[in-house]
């Protein structure tokens, strides 16, 4: 999205690391989730990480000691973060390609992966997400496991958006936003069926992660300089309403279900919780 010429001077910059930041370690703790609730990786396994980012799903694969012979294939849209993954691959020697490609248009043939990962991709692709399911769909082999993953609730997405009305009012141009029916289980199912998945072969699966915050107002400014813009770009008035928008997203941290303060030193947990959906073909 284009942050448009009024950029305030307080917002951090939006990168890959600012990524990283905002999300932590939450989308690999789901991939850790998910990789406990598909059979156990076998020797030789062909797999796609699809819509890679920086390699969160790769890495969280290299590190469960996967068996002799796995080999991945990660293909994102952002060359960014793939040139982050190539580095941690090239590190590491993980036995993984890297391939600058949309979801939905892979150049894979048809079967060729035992098993296909898209975390938290497929909400961002095009049409809905139906071609890229499809694509995975045609690229597994018959038998073969697909998995993607979206959302069901992120608590620190409130008080940007108690922020946004504070500072701009209700009829203010609207935030970027997941597409809503992208925060229920039944829409992957729909989504799965849609592309060709039989409906006697889809499991659904929830999982919840967290997320510890040791600097409340750091993470008050990480939320708004990512997800505060709106669709149309920073306005003008942003950069003098930055205090005040800090101070809404603070003040809504203690009243937001899943926000907790835990452990000796009271740090912010954060509860994420994420619907996961399984299919064979
Ligand atoms: C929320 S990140 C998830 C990254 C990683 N899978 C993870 O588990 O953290 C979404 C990723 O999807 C990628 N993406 C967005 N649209 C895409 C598309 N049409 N095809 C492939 N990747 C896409 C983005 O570039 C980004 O890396």
């Amino acid at each position: 999205m284009d942050p448009g010429p009024h950029i305030p001077k307080q917002a951090i910059r939006k990168d890959v690391d600012l990524y990283a930041e905002i999300t932590a370690n939450s989308t690999r703790d789901v991939a850790r989730h998910v990789l406990q609730m598909i059979p156990p990786l076998s020797a030789g396994i062909r797999i796609h990480d699809n819509g890679c980012g920086a390699g969160e799903v790769t890495g969280v694969i290299m590190e469960s000691s996967p068996p002799e012979g796995i080999s991945i294939e990660a293909t994102d849209i952002d060359q960014s973060y793939l040139d982050k993954l190539q580095a941690s691959a090239r590190e590491n020697s993980w036995p993984v390609n890297v391939t600058n490609r949309g979801s939905d248009q892979l150049q894979f043939v048809d079967g060729v992966f035992d098993l296909s990962i898209a975390n938290f991709v497929v909400f961002l692709t095009p049409g809905g997400g139906v071609p890229a399911v499809s694509e995975m769909r045609r690229t597994l082999r018959e038998g073969g496991t697909a998995v993607f993953t979206a959302w069901a609730r992120l608590p620190h997405v409130d008080p940007v958006k108690a922020a946004h009305e504070a500072t701009r009012g209700a009829d203010g141009p609207p935030l970027r936003e997941i597409p809503p029916e992208w925060w229920l289980g039944s829409h992957l199912q729909k989504v799965a069926i849609e592309s060709g998945f039989d409906e006697s072969k889809i499991e659904l699966r929830t999982c919840k992660v967290y997320i510890t915050i040791q600097d409340d107002e750091h993470l008050a400014h990480v939320l708004w300089s990512y997800l505060g813009p709106p669709m149309t770009g920073w306005l003008p008035s942003d950069e003098g309403d930055w205090d005040k928008a800090i101070s809404v997203i603070l003040a809504n941290f203690q009243d937001t279900a899943g926000f907790a303060k835990t452990g000796a030193d009271r740090a912010t947990s954060i509860e994420l919780t994420a619907n996961v959906l399984i299919a064979q073909k």
